[in-house]
């Protein structure tokens, strides 16, 4: 066992101190928080940007078991907004000065959709004077039809990989085709080969879960390059297949915590990428969000979905702000961001640092 603040001082950490870190006590987990802190303002800023979340379907082919919207639950009640939704909210985030939106929906991959989503990139660019930066979010796709959304105008891709750790990714998903470790990272490599600023993530807390992988999975982003991160607490789902274990979650104010280390530690470890403070930090503490720009995180996507569609969207229980419009959501928040100490990069991209010195 190292000393912890020696160990602080470290410019490289093995899976070992990674191991150790996670697994702190309150009092030193406040030296961690301390100093990615120290960190994020160093190196990115306190400048919290924004990407508006369009979740414009929940019509998905996947069936992971963790997933509230996942094909077999036939409890969800489908929708799919129409390209004038979609749009209508695209200049929502514009004229409130967002700068960036993410397009999610769940998993498909037919030719209707492929192209319904290449249309809504153009026409995305064109009612916002071609200002507008977009994120997406949409699942396993083949390479050519990455490329055809980056030409379309997409520049940033968002692809959890839910858990780096081959074994655990298969206890969390059916054993089919449509749910291979190997596909979902080779979907990574096609995205960085694209030119995509390419995002991915892991859920905290999941069963079967331990310290050692989420210490993989820190140094899983870092050996892949990742340029942005989000990650959240497991939030167990009554209608999904891993409800059953629940009796052997980590209670969820653990859960949350865990999260804000892991937050905390690939700040540490990556000083320079966007670090997004995932939804669902909110749906276990009110002030999830704002905790996690305190230890690192500098992105928030504030939920801008048409408000009726937005309590079938839900990928697990105690989702905040579903009955909450754009307007009240985009209030509420930047106080709370002023509060956490940051401020809001209003009107700017706020692309991944770790991108731009990438590809220079
Ligand atoms: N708890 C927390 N996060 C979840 N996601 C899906 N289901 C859950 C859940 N039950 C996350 C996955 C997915 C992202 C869109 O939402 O990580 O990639
Ligand atoms: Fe839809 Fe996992 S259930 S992608």
């Amino acid at each position: 066992m190292k000393n912890i603040e020696d160990l602080l001082q470290q410019e490289h950490f093995s899976r070992q101190d990674l191991i150790q870190l996670l697994q702190t006590d309150i009092i030193d987990r406040n030296k961690i928080y301390a100093k990615a802190a120290e960190i994020k303002t160093k190196y990115v800023g306190n400048k919290v940007y924004y990407r508006g979340l369009v979740e414009f379907s929940n019509k998905c082919i996947k069936d992971c078991y963790y997933c509230g919207i996942r094909a077999s639950n036939s409890n969800t009640v489908r929708y799919d907004l129409s390209d004038e939704s979609v749009l209508y909210a695209v200049k929502y985030a514009y004229e409130n000065n967002y700068a960036s939106v993410v397009f999610q929906s769940g998993e498909r991959q037919d030719k209707a959709f492929v192209k319904r989503i290449t249309n809504l990139l153009r026409e995305s660019k064109k009612v916002t004077n071609n200002e507008i930066g977009i994120t997406i979010s949409l699942g396993e796709q083949s390479r050519e039809v990455y490329q055809e959304w980056f030409d379309a105008g997409a520049h940033r891709y968002l692809l959890r990989i839910e858990s780096s750790n081959r074994e655990l990714f298969e206890q969390i998903h059916p054993k089919n085709e449509r749910h291979l470790f190997e596909t979902r990272m080779k979907a990574l490599y096609d995205l960085q080969d694209i030119g995509y600023q390419t995002g991915s993530g892991v859920m905290i807390g999941l069963p079967f879960q331990t310290v050692e992988h989420l210490a993989d999975d820190l140094l899983f982003f870092k050996n892949f390059g990742i340029d942005m991160v989000g990650m959240g607490p497991y939030v167990e789902h009554s209608q999904t297949p891993l409800y059953r274990f629940q009796n052997q979650l980590l209670p969820q104010v653990e859960r949350f915590n865990l999260t804000l280390k892991m937050i905390a530690l690939l700040r540490i470890i990556m000083k320079d990428i966007n670090i997004a403070a995932a939804t669902a930090l909110q749906a276990i503490d009110k002030a999830g969000r704002e905790k996690a720009l305190k230890v690192g995180a500098n992105i928030i996507m504030p939920n801008i979905t048409p408000t009726e569609n937005r309590s079938n969207y839900l990928l697990y229980e105690n989702k905040p702000c579903i009955d909450e419009s754009a307007d009240d959501c985009s209030h509420c928040l930047e106080a709370r961001i002023h509060l956490a100490g940051d401020s809001v990069g209003y009107n700017e991209w706020g692309d991944s640092w770790h991108y731009k010195k990438r590809v220079i």
